[in-house]
């Protein structure tokens, strides 16, 4: 692979602590991006001790990263930078305890010499997070050290709370990273480029111009073997309150001062501090059939797999405009769109059948897709007599440019950036306990679950959420490729 020769990783080798080392985010996202950024030295020297419940030895730790890779890491993998990456592995089971997690450590960081740093990745669903921090503070490795926490932080405004007041009894803020991967993707960053980078849209961004926003996150993927995490969190908790926001902070924000962890999280919190409480007549929540039948699951569960709500923001910018936010499993297609509607225009001028705003009104598209894409969608002459209108669109795909192969996964840049102590692109604390507070009236009394079918679109009841509006998924146009040019 590729050597990086344009610095951007951190000046120091890392040793990471992978504590959640054979869970299902390590295996698909955390093992293959720490991969890629050793053989492409970004990272000038790393070792990895990973921790987890599972009483294996070093061996089974290896096979279990390389069957990851082999399933997961989508570049080619050379056989040169595995046996590399294969030697600065090592494994702690969590039952040997502090003692022994420190003792690996310790080799570790001779090996690496002293300038080294530690960077904790818990990797640990929200119930486990204090006692992953204990183990850290027991085992003495706090100093020079830096711990990204995992999202959901904390399952409601209390346990966020407490969970932010015993991080700060062991940590620092400054070595802190609260993460959510959607913030990390080239896509997201681009929205901020967009608004912040161009003198066209940003003068109509807001309520005078704007009719509504919708964040669409449906998922083909059901639980995955994930039961034991999924059962106890639930869509909103799993995406909303964590993925869904985030996102909807980067396409409401203000324009921050300068593109700086303080500036950024500033304007971020301002969005979630002029939210309103979401109420729970503003939200459907949804169950596929047959959920309650997957094994760990409860018979009886009323955990959401879908999740489609309202919410407003009370400010100048955006009062009055609804802003549709939905995600779930086991939908019928996996997209991940931000979608701008434009107020529509009088079309008195056209006559009767003309065609004018009968399909929506103009929208301006984002995808989150690693290789992002957006569309311009708007009202034109169809070629002819007479006035007849149709649908057009201006696209761009990054996949069409050669920039594609420069394009990090979402995880792969967020420990790069936690590696350098940056902390631009992640969470604070008072932004997500403001969120768990906006969802207490929702997490207090949820409405009941709905059923839907699996490779739907969710529960029938989305369609009067948005009404008199329409969801824009599914297109009623596919998304255009460089084969394919029409309209
Ligand atoms: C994770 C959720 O944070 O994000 C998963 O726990 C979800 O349930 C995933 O599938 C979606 O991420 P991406 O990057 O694949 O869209």
């Amino acid at each position: 692979m590729a050597k990086n020769s344009s610095h951007v990783g951190p000046g120091d080798p890392q040793v990471v602590v992978l504590i959640g080392a054979t869970g299902d985010l390590s295996r698909r996202k955390l093992l293959p991006g720490l991969f890629h950024l050793a053989a492409t030295g970004f990272v000038p020297g790393m070792r990895i001790v990973g921790v987890s419940l599972d009483d294996i030895n070093l061996e089974k730790f290896r096979s279990f990263v390389r069957g990851a890779l082999d399933q997961f890491f989508s570049r080619k993998l050379s056989e040169d930078d595995w046996a590399a990456f294969a030697q600065t592995l090592d494994y702690v089971p969590l039952a040997k305890g502090a003692r022994a997690l420190k003792a690996a450590v310790k080799k570790a960081e001779k090996s690496l010499g002293a300038k080294s740093r530690r960077l904790h990745y818990l990797s640990v669903p929200p119930a486990a997070a204090l006692s992953a921090v204990q183990l850290l503070a027991e085992a003495n490795l706090v100093k020079r050290c830096r711990v990204i926490m995992e999202k959901p932080f904390g399952t409601d405004l209390e346990s966020s709370v407490a969970l932010n007041s015993r991080l700060h009894e062991v940590f620092a803020e400054e070595q802190i990273f609260r993460i959510d991967h959607f913030l990390g993707k080239e896509a997201a960053q681009n929205i901020l480029a967009f608004r912040f980078a161009n003198g066209l849209f940003e003068p109509i961004w807001n309520r005078n111009f704007i009719d509504h926003v919708q964040i669409d996150v449906p998922e083909t993927l059901g639980l995955d073997g994930r039961a034991g995490f999924y059962e106890s969190t639930g869509a909103f908790r799993d995406m909303v309150v964590t993925h869904l926001f985030q996102i909807l902070a980067f396409t409401a924000m203000e324009s921050p001062t300068s593109l700086e962890p303080t500036p950024i999280g500033e304007e971020k919190n301002k969005v979630f501090r002029s939210m309103l409480p979401i109420q729970p007549e503003d939200v459907v929540r949804g169950q596929y059939a047959g959920y309650r039948s997957e094994p760990g699951v409860d018979p009886e569960s009323d955990t959401e797999t879908f999740v489609a709500l309202r919410c407003e923001i009370d400010n100048w910018r955006w009062a009055g405009v609804p802003f549709y936010l939905r995600t779930g499993k086991r939908l019928a297609e996996g997209q991940r769109i931000i979608s701008i509607a434009f107020n529509e225009p009088p079309k008195s001028m056209f006559p009767a059948g003309s065609g004018v705003g009968a399909q929506g009104p103009d929208h301006l598209t984002f995808d989150l897709a690693d290789a992002s894409r957006m569309s311009l969608s708007f009202y034109g002459k169809r070629p002819g007599p007479g006035m007849r209108l149709d649908k057009l669109s201006m696209q761009f795909a990054m996949g069409e440019t050669s920039w594609i192969g420069d394009v990090l996964e979402a995880y792969e840049r967020l420990i790069l950036d936690a590696m350098r102590g940056d902390h631009t692109l992640f969470n604070t604390a008072e932004g997500i306990e403001r969120l768990w507070e906006v969802s207490t009236p929702l997490l207090e009394a949820p409405p009941p679950v709905r059923f839907y079918q699996p490779d739907s679109w969710g529960p029938k009841s989305i369609h009067q959420l948005v009404a008199p509006r329409a969801w824009r998924l599914p297109f009623e146009r596919a998304w255009r490729n460089s084969s394919n040019s029409s309209g």
